[in-house]
C-alpha cells in the first residue's frame, strides 16, 4: 500500500505530528488512551516518568503563546526529557538565518523532537520533510491550517464529559476562516463518528465550501445553537485578517457573542469549550466563560497529558499496560 500521509511511517505508526486531517480514528483513539494514562502521572506528588529520559526536545515558538508552549514543556519535564526553549527573539533568525538553517544546527545538538509553532501555513511539514529519520516534528500551530494537538486536547475534553462520540451534536462558533484550531478540531470530530458537527459564523468568516468537510453551516446563533451537546467557541483572529470582516467587535457579541441566554438554547447539559486566548466581552460573556458549563480551564489541564501521550508515542516509548 502506497503511504500518502507524510505523518506516517512504513508500518503506518505516527512519525510527525502535523494535522488531525487523514489521521485514522485507531491513532487519535491511541492519543486519547495514552493521554488518559498519563491522567495518575499528573496527579501524583511527584509528577515524572522516565520515559523521555535522555531525549531532546526543542521548542520553536514563532508565534507567541500561552497555553501550548508552557503544557509542552510541563508534559516533556514530566516525561524526563530535556526541554531547550529557543529564544526565537535573541536567536541568529533575526541575522537573516533561514528556518532549515536554525533546524540543521539544532539537529547538530543531537535534538530529538521539535515542537513548532509558526504563522506561515506549512512550516512544520517543511520541517518533518527536511528532517533527518528518527526526529520528529509537532505542529503546535501553523497559520490558519492546523493546530492538532489543540483538536486532540479538545477530543480528550469532550470525551471526559460525554463518554462517546456517535451521538453528539457539536457546533463550532466564531472565526471558522481565519482558525487553524476549527480546521483540525472538524477532522478530529467527524473521524471519531461525531454525526453532527455544525459551524456558526458569518458569510464572510467562513471558508468558501465549508461544508465540504462534511460540517452544517448556520448563521443565525440561535438556530445553530439549539439542542447542541458541546459548543467550541472561537475568537476573532485579527492578527490574520487583512481588511474588514465585521462592523464591530460590539455588533459580533451582538449576534455571534455566547451569553447565558444564548447558552440555554444548547442542551441543559451542554458543555462550552474555547482553546484560548478568550476575548471577553467579544465571542463570550463572562458569564459563560467562568460559569458551571465551562470546561475551559480543564481544556488546559487535560492538555499537559495529551501532549506526554503525542511525544510519548512518537518517541515510541508509550506505556504498554498504564502501570508508569
Ligand atoms: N490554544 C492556544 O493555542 O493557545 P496559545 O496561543 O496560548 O498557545
Amino acid at each position: 500500500m502506497i503511504n500518502r500521509n507524510p505523518q506516517l511511517g512504513k508500518n503506518r505508526a505516527l512519525q510527525h505530528l502535523l494535522t488531525t486531517e487523514g489521521l485514522p480514528a485507531s491513532i487519535l483513539r491511541q492519543i486519547l488512551d495514552t493521554a488518559e494514562t498519563f491522567m495518575g502521572v499528573t496527579e501524583r506528588e511527584v509528577k515524572k516518568v522516565p520515559l523521555l529520559r535522555g531525549k531532546s526536545i526543542f521548542n520553536l515558538f514563532f508565534e507567541p503563546s500561552t497555553r501550548t508552549r508552557t503544557t509542552f514543556e510541563i508534559a516533556a519535564k514530566r516525561l524526563s526529557a530535556d526541554v531547550i526553549n529557543l529564544n526565537i527573539a535573541v536567536s541568529a533568525q533575526s541575522k537573516g538565518e533561514t528556518l532549515l538553517d536554525t533546524v540543521d544546527n539544532l539537529s547538530a545538538m543531537h535534538a530529538d523532537m521539535f515542537v513548532v509553532r509558526h504563522s506561515q501555513s506549512g512550516a512544520a511539514h517543511l520541517i518533518a520533510k527536511h528532517v533527518q529519520p528518527g526526529i520528529h516534528v509537532i505542529n503546535a500551530g501553523d497559520g490558519r491550517h492546523a493546530h492538532p494537538t489543540q483538536a486532540l486536547l479538545d477530543m480528550f475534553t469532550i470525551r471526559r464529559y460525554k463518554k462517546e462520540f456517535h451521538n453528539l451534536r457539536v457546533a463550532i462558533v466564531g472565526d471558522i476562516l481565519h482558525s487553524r484550531v476549527a480546521r483540525s478540531q472538524i477532522h478530529a470530530l467527524t473521524t471519531l463518528g461525531v454525526p453532527e458537527v455544525r459551524v456558526i459564523a458569518p458569510k464572510t468568516l467562513l471558508p468558501r465550501q465549508v461544508e465540504r468537510l462534511g460540517v452544517r453551516v448556520y448563521h443565525d446563533m440561535r438556530s445553530g445553537l439549539r439542542d447542541v451537546d458541546v459548543l467550541m467557541m472561537l475568537r476573532l483572529q485579527k492578527e490574520r485578517m487583512q481588511g474588514a470582516y465585521l462592523p464591530s467587535s460590539e455588533e459580533y457579541f451582538k449576534y455571534y457573542g455566547l451569553t447565558p441566554e444564548k447558552l440555554a438554547l444548547a442542551r441543559p447539559n451542554a458543555i462550552v469549550m474555547h482553546p484560548g486566548p478568550m476575548n471577553r466581552g467579544v465571542e463570550i460573556d463572562s458569564d459563560v466563560a467562568d460559569g458551571n458549563q465551562s470546561v475551559i480551564l480543564p481544556q488546559v489541564t487535560y492538555g499537559i497529558a495529551v501532549r506526554m501521550a503525542v511525544m510519548a508515542i512518537l518517541a515510541g516509548s508509550q506505556p504498554s499496560d498504564g502501570s508508569i
